[in-house]
């Protein structure tokens, strides 16, 4: 779909997809952003990826020290020490010239180093300090920016820049630069809810149609800089034909199957959380043998996982029998919603869909999260995550208390199950509301549950013998 003639990589597989067609040979980036934000970790990951091509990497630093940052680069997987014994990568710290006449001379000397070295990657960490050298002296700074702008032509490679953009500043006060710049990147980094919050801003990219312009990323201990870019609104993407069927009668007519990509949501009275929701999802699972994934907002996945199977053994002595047919069906995660931004948080969910890549998703307690971020974000993030989810084919339920958000809920499902309690004879009973996209609302009642659970306990036992028959 997307036309490539990327030549160099950043290092994170969604940022090449984003912009790979503008790093070229002759190119030249500049990353931008407040001080910690993760410029120097986004230029060495540039600079890495490409050495591991076996492309040679000269990294310009004024301030870093050696030592220092390539212990810091190991705890998110660069390993820079490797490379310069390979001989591709040459760090070199360098004092700043003291003024504007020595500037010409300090710029001759990153020459003779690109000469001697004849990398394929130059990083200069920062622009900022030398941009200050020359202050107000317009033909040192013409100089500089002249100097930049050639050296990607020269080396037929590939320039990071960097610049520092001092705290509560918003611009990048580099002048021309920015015109020249084949790309810009700002990375930038707030509090949110007393939480660390990183996001990359594509603030433009030569000759690639950008769309999307933020995109939240994490610093991750043992793994690096990492993100994740929703599809694009213009993709929304239609659902598999698959469809998957439920073992009761009376769930299958109304039903009519579950598609790939369908989004389920199903809420319960905050005030009479009954599992009965859970024997219906286990059935569902073991008889289409879905990989799921379930992650809880509220739960330990412990508890999560005793909770489901407690209601199981209420209704059924096979308990242990469907474990056993659960075991590597179905993986338990929990993500404490308090405790993450919502960019992040969506991150982690998606490294672990990558990694389990599951035919099913269950989110558990959605009802917090809606409450807990500022609806607008939460909306786009939530739409984003469908979106991806349906692309992949994954069918995605949703759990959680009937809220004030039910309607925003129910609006973006396919599915809507809503268990409701009724007062009969002085006895809360549980009625279930069902509404499939394209048909008219159904209520099941007590009986009609009861009956469903029946057929498929005996579905689910007849699946499991024919499973276990020895061959
Ligand atoms: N192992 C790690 N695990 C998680 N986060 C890390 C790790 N190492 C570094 N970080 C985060 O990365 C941030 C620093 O990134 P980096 O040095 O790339 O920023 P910078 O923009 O270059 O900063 P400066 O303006 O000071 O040069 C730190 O603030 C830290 O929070
Ligand atoms: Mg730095």
């Amino acid at each position: 779909m997307e036309m490539s003639n990327q030549v160099f990589k950043t290092g994170i597989k969604e940022l090449d997809r984003l912009i790979g067609r503008a790093l070229i040979p002759g190119s030249f980036i500049v990353v931008a952003g407040h001080p910690g934000a993760g410029k120097t970790t986004l230029a060495s990951s540039i600079c890495y990826a490409n050495m591991l091509e076996n492309k040679k990497c000269l990294y310009v630093s004024f301030q870093e020290d050696k030592e220092k940052l390539y212990r810091n680069l190991l705890s998110v997987n660069i390993n820079f020490k490797e490379m310069e014994e390979k001989g591709l990568l040459r760090f070199l710290k360098l004092p700043l010239p003291a003024q504007d006449e020595a500037i010409e001379k300090f710029l001759d000397k990153i020459m003779e180093l690109i000469v001697k070295n004849d990398p394929k990657v130059v990083v200069i960490d920062s622009i900022t300090p030398l941009l200050s050298t020359v202050r107000d002296n317009i033909k040192a700074r013409a100089l500089l920016q002249n100097f930049f702008a050639e050296i990607p032509k020269e080396i037929k490679g590939l320039v990071v820049l960097i610049a520092e953009i001092p705290m509560m500043e918003e611009k990048i006060m580099i002048g021309d630069i920015e015109f020249v710049a084949d790309a810009i990147l700002i990375l930038r980094h707030r509090v949110e809810r007393n939480l660390l919050v990183r996001e990359l801003e594509i603030r433009k990219v030569r000759g690639v149609p950008i769309t999307l312009a933020k995109v939240p990323i994490a610093i991750i201990e043992g793994k690096g800089l990492v993100m994740h870019a929703p599809p694009i609104l213009e993709e929304i993407p239609s659902r598999p034909k698959k469809l998957y069927e439920f073992p009761c009668t009376k769930l299958r007519d109304i039903f009519k199957g579950i598609r790939k990509g369908d989004v389920i949501y199903i809420s319960f009275p905050p005030d009479n959380r009954r599992g009965t929701i859970w024997l219906f999802i286990v059935g569902f699972i073991i008889a289409n043998n879905l990989k799921t994934v379930m992650i809880s907002y509220k739960r330990s996945s412990e508890e999560l996982k005793e909770n489901l199977y407690e209601y199981v053994r209420s209704v059924c002595g096979c308990v242990e029998k469907i474990k056993e047919q659960m075991k590597d069906k179905i993986k338990f995660y929990s993500i404490n919603p308090a405790g993450t931004s919502i960019g992040v948080g969506s991150l982690w969910e998606l490294s672990i869909i990558e990694r389990e890549n599951p035919d099913m998703i269950i989110f558990h307690s959605v009802d917090l999260l809606a409450r807990i971020f500022e609806e607008k974000e939460y909306l786009t993030s939530l739409m984003n995550q469908l979106f991806l989810l349906k692309k992949r084919g994954v069918i995605i339920v949703r759990i959680g208390s009937k809220d004030e958000k039910y309607d925003l809920h129910a609006s973006l499902a396919d599915l809507v199950v809503r268990i409701d309690t009724v007062i009969k004879d002085n006895k809360p009973t549980q009625t279930i509301y069902v509404w499939k996209v394209g048909s008219d609302p159904i209520i099941l009642d007590k009986e009609d549950i009861e009956y469903c659970i029946h057929e498929m306990m005996n579905r689910i036992n007849e699946i499991i013998k024919e499973r276990t028959k020895p061959k």
